[in-house]
């Protein structure tokens, strides 16, 4: 009955998606405001459309959150489905084989910024409302919240959920806005790193110099920064922060033995990004270093003469934007307080420093033992054939950790999308199977975890 209802109505699921899509909701973008709105009120309409109640747009102080429902019978439980409608911006456009906001099917799958991160999976979650709401057989209650933050750090989502509580109640988070482990091993994501995103300045002399006048006498900022940057890894590619890993939470070998057991091809993964060798922490595997390890990259480097030809120049500023993942139980406040006096501490007296935070998040692990999990678990089984693999995944979604801590709610994180999706990078893309598998998947989640 659902793979029969999503069969015949794909086109349609496709082609209401491809209108989502093509409204470029870029949140990081002012000029973008009144698409980001747009956006929102895309969703609203298509929540009321499948048939939730007091389906609203909620006033930040930045973007909407679309909030929905539907309420059938307030003793049974409720799944509150968090996702967001947001999306990266989408240059270097040049980069792109088909525009970013024209969404195309290529090779069955659809590529367009947003397709997989998150519209393509926040939409299956509708799909699969739809469905269950036309067929009668939704078994429990629903709630939707969607914002319009997540890819800016979602600090109004925070002062929202706080606010709501009551509004929120709900027994378990469901999100879909992570990656499979690959389409023959489905996997649940059951941990994502945190994050501390910092900005620094290197400043020289007062004014530009001549290269030539003043070079090989007079500090330059942006070698100073780079050997700033180079010296905050040692030779084992250990972060050199000190208290660094302090809090640092270690695997157990059995731990490790099990993470380790995910099906991984480490030439597949290289071929497909083109490298001839891996580089990591020493000690770890490629699955340890992105599931468990912290880490430190450089996320935008520039200073100087970047414009065409050559201009002899010995600037006066550098700047860098720094990105700092962190795992259990390194918390990102101290991480970034940390990081501020290790980098004002290192800098050369011929320099001065600045230091300033952007938005961070805390690590999260979620439960495996859960109705909640045991239910997703099922659902994988019985769609993709084979019972999910637990997995570590190294992005973050910060506001998981929020959800605990300020609703007591564990999340279940069913993501559907591929590490190879190109996520925030040019010619993005989700899969069409993903796209209808999902929605299946779904459909399956809330008749499992309803089912006595
Ligand atoms: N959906 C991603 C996070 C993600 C991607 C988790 C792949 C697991 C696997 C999310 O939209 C995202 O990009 N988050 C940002 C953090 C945010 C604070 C800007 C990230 O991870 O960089
Ligand atoms: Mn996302
Ligand atoms: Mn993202």
């Amino acid at each position: 009955m659902v793979k029969q209802y999503i069969s015949s109505n794909k086109d349609r699921f496709l082609s209401e998606l491809f209108d989502w899509l093509r409204i470029p909701s870029v949140s990081a973008d002012s000029r973008h405001k009144s698409d980001v709105r747009k956006a929102a009120e895309f969703l609203r309409e298509k929540l009321v459309a499948a048939g939730a109640d007091n389906v609203e747009i909620c006033e930040t102080k930045g973007h909407p959150i679309v909030y929905g429902e539907k309420i059938i019978n307030a003793s049974l439980p409720t799944v509150l489905v968090y996702g967001h409608y947001d999306v990266q911006p989408a240059d270097p456009i040049n980069l792109w084989d088909s525009p970013p906001f024209e969404p195309v099917v290529k090779d069955d799958k659809i590529y367009a910024r947003g397709s997989c991160d998150d519209k393509g999976q926040v939409y299956m979650h509708v799909k699969a409302f739809e469905i269950m709401m036309k067929h009668n057989v939704l078994p429990c209650n629903v709630k939707f919240m969607v914002e319009g933050e997540e890819e800016v750090g979602s600090d109004n989502l925070g002062v929202f959920v706080k606010e709501n509580r009551s509004k929120l109640k709900a027994d378990v988070i469901l999100i879909s806005d992570t990656a499979l482990f690959s389409m023959d091993d489905p996997s649940i994501t059951v941990g994502l790193r945190g994050l501390s995103y910092m900005e620094v300045e290197v400043t020289g002399p007062s004014r530009d110099l001549h290269s030539g006048v003043y070079g090989g006498a007079v500090a330059n900022p942006v070698n100073v920064l780079c050997s700033m940057i180079a010296s905050l890894h040692d030779e084992n590619n250990r972060i050199t922060i000190p208290g660094f890993y302090d809090k640092v939470a270690e695997l157990s070998q059995a731990e490790r033995t099990a993470l380790n057991k995910a099906p991984f091809d480490l030439d597949e993964y290289k071929r497909e990004l083109s490298i001839d060798e891996i580089k990591g922490e020493k000690g770890y595997t490629t699955l340890e270093r992105t599931g468990v390890r912290p880490t430190l990259d450089v996320n935008g480097i520039w200073g100087g003469y970047t414009g065409e030809g050559a201009k002899t120049v010995l600037p006066s500023k550098a700047h860098a934007k720094i990105s700092m993942r962190l795992v259990p139980n390194q918390s990102s406040k101290e991480i970034t307080e940390l990081f501020t006096k290790h980098f004002e501490s290192i800098a050369p007296k011929y320099v001065k420093v600045k230091v300033t935070a952007h938005h961070g998040g805390e690590p999260a692990v979620t439960s495996t033992d859960s109705q909640a999990y045991r239910a997703a678990s099922k659902a994988f089984e019985e769609v993709w054939g084979k019972p999910p693999i637990p997995s570590r995944d190294g992005g973050s979604i910060p506001i998981v950790a929020l959800f605990k801590k300020e609703l007591g709610l564990d999340t279940v994180l069913m993501g559907f999308g591929l590490d190879t999706d190109a996520i925030h990078s040019p010619n993005e893309h989700y899969g069409v199977k993903n796209f209808l598998l999902g929605i299946e998947t779904i459909v399956s989640f809330y008749k499992n975890f309803v089912k006595k």
